[in-house]
């Protein structure tokens, strides 16, 4: 029969524990919370108090039902108050001798038949359960963080891990209104295992100053629509947390440099700078606990007029290409009030670069978003030209032709011959060095990238590109060229990937390696990103729309530039793209999409 859980155990009140003691005591399950000292029960009670005043205050939960959640939690100092819980959660901080001690102590406390669970994030299940008599009953259940809001829970069975408790530990996480995937004892379980190479890789674009902590995170924020960014996540795991889970990871699984943890976060560990519960960390926060951000000496100053700082003044802008980044472009810059003279390759082609433009400023009509004078005065603002001779005397050209370098190096030596001297000569593309582009110029320093997203009048975000010959003016006139488009402009350096694909595409082949090792299902590792980390869309899900065939040529270009052994694609992704599925577009990827 399964056990009734009536009453369970909290060990640990930090970030973790907290939250999953008002998980429970919402589900009207009675909680021992318990702590090492009076200080820290306190801490931790100030937090569920906080929280659920915040829910009351939302009118997501009702004054009575607080007080009776209140009421269900017990705190107390030491384990000693947990001899008669049905379940006890751990967590503690990320050591394994400290859990290991605990559990033992556990094992000698609670009633023989109570089930003993670790949230630990990527310490083995196994050796902390061998450290009672009843490895049987130890489980993993890895909330995520923060634990009531995220729908996931992973439950991790070891090998002596009962059936039966597995089932009833299934049963309870539904009855939390969670969603579960249960998986076996690996570093990292599944979320952790594909977001911390992530998240360390970010840390390391921070440290080597290839880009500022407030354009990673818009990056990520803004080109992939993650809830947050990676440094920022960094401040709410909290960096002691994410230390020693990349350390147990880099030690437990193989060894793989990207887990190593990077050296600033040793330093700001040491420092004191864990992030919001010390009130500093990447970021500074009004004070220790809190979520908000208040400016520090790291803040940019980014009012209009410092932004137009050094920036040359654009009003004519040459758009050079006709496909769906060109299209979506010139839009951009029209309906900001440029003048636009488009450049294709002949009358034929601008035809329907005109169309599609036409198109899309007439949905957005239809939709409310544009008035008809808007529109017809953004399509008077455009020229359509199929010579490059136009360009003669435009301030900012903009490239978006096919993603090959001849090609591209061949356009930017006639722009080079045609165009007036000061104009910002900008590149799209998005896997190619741009000093190659550049220095197919006699005007490196006037060369820059500016990597738009599809599609380019939705997408916010702009990766601006410089490379080592880029001239500050040409920099500042991008960025003001972006803010004026309403776009937000990240700057970075020209590495393969930029910003935003050097951190996205390892980990969707990350992912890949995981579903290859048979370590968990297609379904079950696009739950865990979604609900576990607020993802909009699961690594396969996004695979499938991106095309594995374009995902494969990125992640190679990554591979050759970084040479990082743990970046090698996927052989899985290889061999899907060989077959012909390629996603979405061939009708089949890592799903079937001709049944729909
Ligand atoms: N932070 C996250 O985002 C996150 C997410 C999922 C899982 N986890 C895991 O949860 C666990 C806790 O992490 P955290 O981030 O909440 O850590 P934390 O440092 O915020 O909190 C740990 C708490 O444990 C208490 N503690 C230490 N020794 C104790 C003992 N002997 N008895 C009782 N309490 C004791 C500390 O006083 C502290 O309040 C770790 O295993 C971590 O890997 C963390």
């Amino acid at each position: 029969m399964a056990r009734e859980f009536t009453s369970v155990g909290v060990v640990g009140l930090g970030t973790m524990g907290a939250g999953i003691v008002e998980v429970f005591a919402r589900n009207g399950i009675d909680v021992v919370a318990v702590e090492i000292s009076a200080a820290a029960v306190e801490r931790g009670r100030v937090t569920l108090t906080g929280s659920t005043d915040r829910a009351v205050a939302k009118g997501k939960l009702a004054e009575a039902d607080r007080d009776a959640l209140l009421a269900r939690v017990d705190w107390q100092v030491g384990l000693d108050a947990l001899h008669s819980v049905d379940l006890v959660i751990e967590a503690v901080p990320e050591h394994l001798d400290l859990k290991q001690r605990i559990f033992a102590e556990l094992d000698r406390v609670c009633k023989p038949e109570a089930i003993l669970a670790t949230n630990t994030s990527s310490l083995s299940v196994t050796e902390i359960s061998v450290a009672t008599t009843r490895p049987n009953q130890v489980i993993g259940i890895h909330f995520f963080n923060p634990a009531p809001v995220m729908k996931l829970v992973e439950v991790v069975r070891t090998v002596v891990t009962s059936a039966d408790v597995v089932a009833d530990v299934e049963a309870l996480c539904e009855r939390l209104g969670k969603v579960d995937v249960t998986i076996s004892d690996r570093a990292g379980f599944i979320a952790n295992a594909l977001l911390f190479g992530y998240l360390n890789h970010a840390v390391s674009m921070f440290e080597s100053r290839y880009a500022t902590r407030e354009d990673i995170d818009a990056a990520m924020k803004l080109g992939c629509g993650l809830p947050m960014g990676p440094l920022a996540l960094m401040d709410l795991i909290g960096l002691d947390t994410a230390y020693e889970i990349l350390d147990t990871m880099y030690r437990r699984g193989g060894r793989d440099r990207r887990h190593a943890p990077v050296p600033l976060i040793k330093q700001m560990v040491t420092a004191g700078l864990l992030g919001r519960k010390s009130g500093r960390g990447f970021y500074t926060y009004e004070r220790p606990g809190s979520p908000v951000v208040v400016p520090d000496e790291h803040t940019p100053v980014t009012t209009g007029a410092a932004l137009a700082d050094g920036a040359r003044a654009i009003a004519k802008v040459g758009i050079v290409g006709s496909g769906t980044m060109a299209t979506g472009i010139i839009e951009v810059f029209a309906k900001a009030g440029y003048e636009v003279i488009s450049v294709t390759r002949g009358a034929e082609k601008s035809a329907k670069v005109c169309e599609a433009v036409k198109t899309s400023l007439n949905k957005g009509v239809v939709r409310g978003k544009l008035s008809e004078e808007d529109r017809d005065a953004a399509l008077g603002r455009v020229t359509w030209s199929a010579t490059l001779d136009h360009l003669a005397d435009v301030d900012l050209v903009v490239e978006a032709v096919v993603e090959e370098l001849s090609v591209k190096k061949a356009l930017f030596a006639s722009l080079d011959e045609i165009c007036k001297p000061g104009v910002v000569l900008a590149t799209t593309t998005s896997s190619l060095p741009v000093i190659d582009v550049a220095m197919a110029t006699q005007r490196p320093a006037d060369v820059i990238g500016l990597h738009f997203f599809n599609p380019a009048p939705i997408m916010p975000l702009v990766e601006i590109v410089q490379t080592i010959r880029t001239s500050a003016e040409t920099s500042a006139t991008a960025r003001a060229v972006c803010a004026a488009l309403g776009k937000t402009g990240v700057v970075c350096g020209d590495r393969s990937g930029f910003i935003v694909n050097a951190l996205l595409f390892p980990y969707l082949n990350d992912a890949v390696k995981m579903l290859e090792a048979s370590y968990s299902t297609a379904d079950d590792i696009d739950y865990a990103m979604k609900l576990g980390c607020g993802y909009p869309m699961g690594p396969f899900e996004l695979l499938d729309v991106v095309g594995l065939d374009v995902s494969l040529a990125i992640q190679r270009e990554l591979y050759l530039e970084l040479r990082e052994p743990g970046f090698a694609p996927a052989p899985l992704l290889e061999h899907l793209v060989t077959a012909g599925y390629l996603g979405r577009k061939s009708g089949r990827g890592f799903r079937d999409h001709t049944k729909r």
